[in-house]
């Protein structure tokens, strides 16, 4: 009887650890994620929010087939201590009822969430790329949604065209009107490039405002937070401020790269300077990422070179970047975050984390199987060596 009691209770014990997904200790690039359930993570697009001690990372929620690459369910949310262990949260924000006629309702398009946290407010603040369901990329706005907790739920404010009735900084009083036959012009001419930068699009879009799809949040060093978005039809980044409760916007704004087509914004601060990552615009294929450098955000921001080194750094190992993540409590320790789209079946999704360095001013990638947070203690002894 004793003998059947123990075996019992191996048993159970056995089934347990099984069910108990192992402790990570390493980033794994491209393999499944699982999550503190032993599901793949769902959090596509996503960010990552540092708050007290702990990570939260927001991504789209994706579902399987088709459908899954509109918004069916919401902002997924996860919680970490370590980066590699990744505690289900549950989601977020939550899209409304089909038919509720909601701007977020379900089957519109939710893409790459970024969550900060308001210092004068209390209040995490997310921002997303709305499009309203049934009208494909054509609506091209930045949204809002508030909340008192990290992991939410959030209440959804608002969407905007950003930039309504404002030109951004250093527009001449020559560019605010029309050049008699600018739209004739073939976009592949250097004169239809020189007419984008002097605001061939953003005369077109100055009064409902400016589009804004692809995007991320920055949080300055001062407290000022940036929305930067892809805009005027992909061509252009735009960065514009938000306002101090970090939900709307100042109308101070920029350009950043004129006709560049650059999608997938995301941006650090180092030694005082502020580097970005971008995608080129191919949909949910890869292709080859680009970086750039500025000494203020505001620009002027210098081309730099594809970051990504090594086999398949033309197709930034076939991912998009979506974020880079400053590791807390590290100098100098930075992680570059992207996707690994499967539009087919968009819940299969991967994720693409890979440590961030730099060659002076040249922000730099190199592909690894597996790493952990160590690999920025030994940059840093290399560094004090040389
Ligand atoms: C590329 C963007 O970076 C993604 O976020 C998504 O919008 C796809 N395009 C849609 O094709």
């Amino acid at each position: 009887m004793k003998k059947t009691y123990l075996a019992a209770a191996l048993l159970a014990l056995a089934a347990a650890a099984q069910a108990q997904p192992q402790k990570r200790t390493a980033f794994e690039p491209g393999k499944t994620w699982p999550d503190n359930k032993g599901t793949h993570l769902n959090a596509h697009g996503g960010g990552v929010l540092y708050d007290q001690g702990r990570y939260y990372l927001f991504g789209e929620h994706k579902i399987a087939g088709g459908k899954g690459n509109s918004a069916q369910v919401g902002v997924h949310c996860y919680s970490s201590t370590d980066l590699y262990n990744w505690t289900d949260e549950g989601i977020a924000l939550t899209v409304a009822p089909a038919g509720s006629g909601s701007e977020i309702e379900q089957g519109s398009i939710i893409e790459r969430p970024k969550v900060v946290f308001n210092q004068k407010t209390g209040k995490y603040v997310m921002w997303f790329h709305l499009e309203l369901k049934g009208k494909g990329y054509e609506a091209a706005r930045t949204a809002v949604a508030v909340s008192d907790r990290a992991t939410g739920p959030y209440a959804y404010v608002k969407s905007y065209r950003p930039g309504v009735g404002q030109w951004p900084l250093g527009f001449q009083e020559a560019w605010k009107k029309p050049v008699p036959g600018e739209k004739d012009l073939k976009w592949w001419t250097p004169d239809w490039t020189k007419a984008v930068a002097e605001g061939l699009f953003i005369r077109r879009d100055f009064a409902p405002g400016q589009m804004a799809r692809d995007m991320t949040v920055f949080v300055d060093d001062d407290g000022t937070a940036y929305n930067i978005h892809s805009s005027e039809d992909n061509l252009t980044l735009h960065v514009a401020e938000l306002t101090p409760d970090y939900q709307g916007f100042t109308g101070r704004w920029n350009t950043i790269a004129p006709a560049g087509h650059n999608e997938a914004p995301a941006l650090c601060k180092r030694n005082g300077k502020y580097y970005l990552i971008t995608s080129g615009c191919t949909g949910w294929e890869p292709n080859a990422a680009r970086s750039f450098v500025a000494s203020s955000i505001w620009g002027p921001w210098t081309a730099l070179e594809n970051p990504a080194t090594g086999p398949q750094a033309n197709i930034t190992y076939n991912s998009q970047s979506t974020y880079i993540l400053p590791v807390a409590g590290r100098q100098d320790a930075f992680i570059f975050l992207a996707d690994r789209w499967t539009p087919k079946n968009p819940i299969d999704g991967g994720y693409i984390w890979l440590p961030l360095s730099f060659e002076g001013d040249q922000p730099r990638l190199q592909w690894a199987d597996r790493w952990d947070l160590g690999v920025f203690d030994a940059a840093k002894a290399k560094a004090a060596a040389n």
